[in-house]
């Protein structure tokens, strides 16, 4: 009960609402399918972070890259507001947070070929065999990745649960993806990243392309 005190609080403040009305994607029903166009007004390589959290590692990536388009996708209503206050007031003309589950986005909702890049840190594991169905990686999923991803676009992965590491890995591999890199650019910046960091855990990280469409 506290917990869901806590939350409504997040979406209380005038100061809060406008900061965070300014990059959050309205979830009003009106959207059956995202056009990044329409979202940002401009025409520019598009990188989406799914389950982005805070957003630590894509507000500090929208400020460095102001030529391209960021989406962060986060479930968890609160969290996705705190995220949207702190872009919004970070002043970031080219980040829009939307709060949803991130496989709709990637198995309906994103035109083919339009993803310059993904960033997935650190997906929830679900380690109970019945929650198993929760994860984000499976084969469908794992197919929208590959459907929205431009010619020769990166999708950069990281976990700390070396059993789930081994099954995105395989079930990307079983998509057609190739892992070239044991490097992803979020998996020592996200607030996950730096926690795990800190306290010596290992990371298991990639850089995948679609075989044979390697950028
Ligand atoms: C372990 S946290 C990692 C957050 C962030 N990526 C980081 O590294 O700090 C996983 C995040 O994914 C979000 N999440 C879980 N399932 C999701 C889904 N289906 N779609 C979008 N976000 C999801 C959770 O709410 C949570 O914020």
């Amino acid at each position: 009960m506290s917990r869901i005190r806590k939350g409504s609080r997040v979406w209380t403040g005038a100061e809060r609402l406008a900061a965070a009305a300014r990059v959050m994607v309205p979830n009003d029903g009106g959207y059956f399918t995202i056009e990044p166009r329409a979202l940002f007004a401009r025409e520019a390589p598009l990188e989406v972070e799914l389950g982005a959290g805070r957003g630590d590692f894509i507000i500090a990536r929208a400020a460095a890259h102001p030529e391209r388009n960021f989406l962060a996708v986060e479930l968890a209503g609160t969290i996705a507001q705190l995220m949207a206050i702190r872009a919004g007031r970070a002043g970031l003309e080219n980040l829009r947070v939307a709060r949803m589950d991130a496989r709709p986005l990637v198995n309906l909702m994103l035109p083919d070929a339009s993803v310059a890049a993904y960033h997935i840190y650190f997906p929830d594991p679900w380690p109970k065999e019945r929650h198993v169905k929760h994860r984000l990686f499976a084969p469908a999923f794992a197919a929208g990745l590959r459907r929205t991803l431009r010619l020769g676009a990166p999708l950069y992965v990281a976990t700390d649960v070396a059993d789930y590491a081994e099954a995105i890995f395989s079930t990307l591999g079983a998509a057609g993806f190739v892992r070239v890199d044991s490097t992803a650019p979020g998996a020592e910046l996200t607030g996950f990243a730096m926690k795990f960091r800190a306290q010596g855990r290992a990371v298991h990280a990639g850089a995948f392309y679609v075989a044979g469409c390697i950028g």
